[in-house]
């Protein structure tokens, strides 16, 4: 799996949206020497690298299982692969998971209504993203702990806090990899031969000029699914509710309002998105933002920062949950725009919704730590207790 190695300016930053403004004011691309990479800042070439293909490649090693799949491919060989998981993750199909998705939220709500205190993230933005994957995989109740424990382990990063080496997270990694690899090989094979109404099935049967999915291919997309799907939709709820509960006047404006909440989701993803950059790989040389990069160069584009790009927002600082419009970049631009987004807004509405009709008196814990996690791929916090 790659190690991502995050820039020295992104970590002495007293917060990367500082860093991220002093950048776009200065060197808004600006060649990172010790990461050997270029970095993006502005609103309109984070767009142009993201949906410019035919210059910004997205061709690259990714995770053991995922680099066979759509986020690593180029047109047109991506669009066809797209076309084919893309039959499975029809909107209508999103949208049918609605009720099954409320009750989630509402069970996970409910282990902590007797309590005086939770944890947003640990308790309920964590799993809820997590449960709906495996449902929908069709991963059976009682692989449910199993599922969950390899899935967190897929996406987490180093835990040096924990006294991890970065050969020891390696190590697990590749070992959970392949638990997780044969367990779904197992679930694939098995719905070969007895159908059932998953999304594993319809993969199986999806089809594009004759052509379907190989098992290999089949395998790699689920496991996009995890690591693309699970920690950013954690995020947007997360990240959307830090925003809301730093003012509390504005939570209790959403509170009086809850028609505003699809607005204030957009909102919650510009202000704090939960992927903060994507990579991309040059293909010829190629001038950007008055700097010309190299061919076979890496550059990063920061979505976080295009988010927050005063010459394309305006009052670009300030949390606006009815702001409109809200052309915000988090989900991505142009061909690999994400396929999940239907699903990270039905999941973000239902989960915000019951959050604001059970607690709607909620607040930040007093002397609460908000600890932020170190990725600067998937930003948002690892904890966010609040008083209810
Ligand atoms: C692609 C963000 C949730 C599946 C992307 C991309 C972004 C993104 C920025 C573009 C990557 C690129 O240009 O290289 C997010 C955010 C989410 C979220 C912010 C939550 C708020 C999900 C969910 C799923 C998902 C829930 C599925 C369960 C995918 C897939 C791609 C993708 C499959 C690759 C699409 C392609 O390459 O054509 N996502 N995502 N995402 N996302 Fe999401």
């Amino acid at each position: 799996p790659a190690l991502i190695i995050p820039s020295r300016g992104w970590l002495q930053a007293a917060s990367p949206v500082d860093w991220y403004a002093e950048m776009r004011a200065n060197a808004p691309v600006y060649f990172d020497e010790e990461r050997n990479a270029y970095d993006v800042f502005s609103y309109e070439d984070v767009q142009r690298v993201l949906s410019d293909y035919a210059n910004f490649s997205s061709q690259r090693q990714g995770e053991e299982l995922t680099s066979q799949s759509i986020i690593n491919m180029d047109p047109p060989k991506h669009m066809k692969y797209r076309q084919l998981v893309a039959q499975a993750f029809t909107p209508k199909a999103i949208d049918a998971l609605a009720p099954r998705i409320s009750e989630i939220a509402k069970e996970l709500l409910d282990e902590v209504a007797d309590q005086p205190e939770f944890d947003i993230i640990r308790d309920f933005s964590y799993p809820l993203p997590v449960i709906v994957i495996a449902e929908m995989l069709g991963v059976p109740n009682q692989d449910r702990e199993k599922f969950k424990h390899w899935s967190d382990i897929v996406v987490k990063g180093v835990d040096f806090e924990a006294g991890e080496t970065i050969e020891q997270n390696l190590a697990l990694r590749h070992t959970v990899t392949q638990e997780l690899g044969a367990y779904f090989a197992e679930v694939i094979q098995s719905r070969a031969i007895e159908p059932k109404n998953d999304l594993i099935t319809a993969l199986l049967a999806a089809e594009v000029d004759g052509e379907k999915l190989t098992v290999p291919e089949l395998l790699g997309f689920a496991f996009l699914l995890l690591v693309a799907g699970n920690e950013t939709t954690t995020n947007l709820i997360g990240n959307t509710m830090q925003s809301l509960l730093e003012h509390p006047e504005i939570w209790e404006h959403l509170v009086r309002e809850p028609g505003l909440l699809p607005s204030a989701i957009e909102e919650g993803l510009r202000f704090r998105s939960p992927a903060q950059s994507m990579n991309r790989f040059t293909t010829q040389e190629v001038e950007i933002g008055g700097v010309v990069i190299p061919a076979g160069a890496e550059v990063i584009a920061w979505i976080g920062s295009a988010n927050r790009d005063d010459a394309k927002f305006v009052k670009a600082e300030q949390f606006v949950i009815d702001r409109s419009p809200n052309p915000h970049i988090a989900f991505g631009n142009g061909p690999h725009f994400c396929l999940g987004a239907p699903l990270a807004r039905l999941e973000g509405r239902i989960a915000m919704q019951a959050l604001i009709e059970r607690f709607p008196q909620m607040k930040l814990k007093q002397d609460a730590k908000l600890s932020i996690g170190l990725s600067p791929i998937v930003s948002g916090l690892k904890r966010l207790p609040v008083t209810i």
